[in-house]
């Protein structure tokens, strides 16, 4: 232990945006709004919500649980409630798990760094899709662009940690989240009003619950995961910094209420301008940096400005998570300054990083890992800990802090029960479903 008097976020407004900052980011994007249109809509809507709020928002429980009562890093608090067992060797897959995600996560976020100067230099004006496609290409299967952009953005993260807690990650996400909502405010606006948008509204909103099957409700589940950061301690390291008075279940319900309502706005940003161009959306990498560009580029000359700066910002509030939780663990657990273990780890993830940039099949692999291997068994173990480890009483103490919030008393009884039987039921069904 450093031995010295542990940071904390302050106020709650920036414990709920550093929070928000983490959940928000490329899985918001890329990710939901085309799952929504290929999954049924608002149907698959409530489905994300109903599985987010009965097995995700548990999960996310638990780990604020483990993390505000201990105030210790992922080892340090499984130790703390489980003494002299196993389970703090969690502590090892939560690190290879942010550790694998910052890397991989990094050179998407370094594209956006290439195509936010893009679109300040080039703007995509007069570009036609097919050369917007082999923009991407070429940009991905050169070698020095990708690093030097990765470099840049893990760069700009590394720079905001070894600030603190404090001064980096929270001043950062309290200016930059509402800006965040702006931005893709502006972006919905302009997407809502262009001739032939209702068919992109109707895609996201037209409910078929046909379409509502076994792996839809996997999908639902994986991606609320994702979406919220759960599983690799992220969660549980924020909260190791959340003063004492602060309340677990008012910063998890407004964490995954902003996160909720920013995936169904960047679903309402990028569908009704993708077929009011008269295309078919895609997932991933080709709808963001092949398709968007050259739509977003004929509805004005900032558009695509703000749309990559809104990326690119919240990129950089999830990668910081990451980060953190190897910056907390050096610091708790080996007693090294937070900047020295930021470069350490600042090092390491861009040597990942790079190995991710040039090698397609390595990225793949990441991604893939991360979320269907180290966040499950995060999120399994974390509810299992709490759910099995801790007593009934001394949950119920954290969450209503020690009884003064009756809100939270309130409500316990169910919270207790999708901790203890619903929320680790679900993650094993789908781990299965998904590795199948
Ligand atoms: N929640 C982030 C997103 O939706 O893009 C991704 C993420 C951040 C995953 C932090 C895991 C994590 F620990």
């Amino acid at each position: 232990m450093s031995g010295k008097i542990r940071e904390n976020f302050g106020s709650r407004f920036t414990v709920v945006m550093a929070l928000a900052g983490s959940a928000i980011g490329l899985g918001n994007i890329w990710r939901f709004p085309y799952m929504v249109g290929e999954h049924g809509g608002a149907a698959f809507i409530i489905i994300y919500v109903l599985c987010s709020l009965f097995i995700a928002l548990p999960i996310f429980f638990c780990e604020s649980i483990l993390g505000k009562s201990t105030g210790k890093d992922t080892f340090g608090a499984l130790e703390a409630v489980a003494p002299g067992t196993k389970w703090k060797n969690e502590g090892y897959v939560a690190l290879l798990g942010s550790f694998v995600i910052v890397s991989f996560y990094s050179v998407v976020g370094g594209w956006s760094v290439d195509f936010l100067i893009r679109s300040f230099t080039t703007g995509f004006a007069g570009e036609t899709l097919g050369e917007a496609a082999g923009i991407f290409q070429k940009m991905t299967s050169s070698v020095w662009e990708p690093i030097a952009c990765l470099t840049v953005f893990l760069g700009i993260t590394a720079l905001i940690v070894a600030r603190g807690i404090e001064k980096g990650i929270g001043r950062f996400a309290k200016v930059m989240m509402p800006l965040l909502f702006i931005m893709i405010v502006v972006i919905v606006i302009r997407s809502c009003t262009l001739p032939g948008a209702e068919k992109g509204i109707e895609y996201l909103l037209k409910p078929d619950f046909s379409k509502i099957d076994g792996p839809a409700i996997a999908a639902a589940l994986g991606q609320g995961f994702f979406s919220l950061s759960l599983g690799v301690g992220c969660v549980l390291t924020y909260s190791s910094y959340m003063r004492k008075e602060e309340n677990v279940l008012y910063t998890g319900v407004w964490t995954a209420v902003f996160d909720t309502f920013f995936a169904i706005l960047a679903g309402f940003a990028i569908m009704p301008a993708v077929f009011s161009a008269g295309l078919e959306p895609s997932a991933g990498p080709s709808l963001v940096y092949e398709t968007l560009p050259v739509i977003f580029s004929r509805m004005g000359r900032i558009v695509p400005v703000i749309f990559f700066l809104t990326i690119l910002i919240a990129a950089l509030t999830s990668s910081m998570s990451m980060l953190e939780v190897l910056v907390t663990w050096l610091v708790d657990q080996k007693g090294i300054s937070r900047r020295k273990a930021t470069l350490l780890f600042f090092c390491a993830c861009w040597v990942l990083g790079c190995v991710c940039a040039v090698s397609s099949k390595v990225f793949s692999v990441c991604d893939f890992m991360s979320s269907n291997v180290f966040m499950m068994i995060g999120a399994l173990v974390f509810a299992l800990v709490v759910g099995w480890k801790m007593s009934r009483s001394e949950v119920r103490s954290q969450f209503t802090n020690y009884g003064t919030s009756h809100k939270a008393g309130a409500v316990f009884p169910v919270v207790w029960f999708l901790i203890k039987w619903v929320a680790p039921a679900g993650i094993v069904i789908i781990a299965v479903t998904n590795l199948l």
